[in-house]
């Protein structure tokens, strides 16, 4: 994408009332939508995140098809969820909201037992030992999301990567959280949860394209 291009999608999110940019400061210090997103939505809801939702496919299907549960795509570069924000202004969709941050300030934007169930959709597996801080199912990453998340809450894990799979799926097992459901292979298997099988991310289209099987991991977090 052209620089110009970005630009006006930035200025664009500036105007989407769907989108909203705190800076790292006002994340910081006492976040003013902590504990308060259901006065966001006007309504008490259900919260339902997406974690680097990039374009925000699964922020939209999932927000057509549950309208009583609210959606909020979390990303830090804007320029990829104008995409769902705009879709969501056009459709007239309530439900939906995007959020430039850091997925690392999360536990300072949502109050414990604000959220009902997390997806994070085709993560960057940050393969190289260095990078594992960044690996969002890592134990620091999952820790702040049991904190936000209500008792039952749950993860969906949905990735290309055998590695990001196998990683996770050693730490759930290790860690002794419950695994509600796992497949390495969501398209050649027929009891594939709907949700799962019926939504392709950016992302996920040209994996697919280039025959990579797709995994699935559901789980709840017991600390
Ligand atoms: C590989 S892309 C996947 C995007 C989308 N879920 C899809 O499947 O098409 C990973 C996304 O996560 C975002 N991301 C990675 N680490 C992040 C972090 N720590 N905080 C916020 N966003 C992050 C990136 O900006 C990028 O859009």
């Amino acid at each position: 994408m052209g620089s110009k291009n970005k630009l006006k999608r930035f200025k664009e999110n500036e105007s989407f009332e769907n989108v909203i940019q705190p800076t790292r400061e006002e994340v910081i210090n006492d976040f003013s939508l902590k504990g308060k997103w259901n006065s966001f939505f006007k309504n008490d809801n259900p919260i339902v995140l997406e974690l680097g939702c990039g374009k925000g496919e699964y922020t939209i299907a999932l927000a057509e098809k549950n309208p009583a549960i609210n959606f909020i795509g979390i990303d830090i570069k804007g320029a990829r969820f104008w995409r769902g924000a705009k879709t969501a202004i056009e459709n007239n969709m309530k439900n939906v909201a995007f959020l430039r941050t850091q997925i690392e300030l999360i536990d300072f934007i949502f109050e414990e037992n604000e959220i009902e169930e997390i997806w994070i959709t085709f993560p960057d597996p940050q393969i190289k030992y260095k990078r594992t801080k960044h690996r969002l199912t890592n134990t620091s990453f999952l820790k702040k999301y049991h904190k936000i998340l209500k008792k039952d809450g749950c993860v969906n894990l949905k990735t290309d990567s055998e590695f990001m799979h196998g990683y996770t799926l050693g730490l759930l097992h290790g860690e002794g959280h419950e695994i509600l459901y796992a497949n390495h292979d969501v398209y050649k298997n027929v009891y594939s949860p709907e949700e799962v099988i019926s939504t392709q991310t950016f992302y996920e289209k040209q994996y697919l394209e280039q025959g990579k099987p797709i995994t699935y991991v559901k789980f709840r977090l017991n600390y």
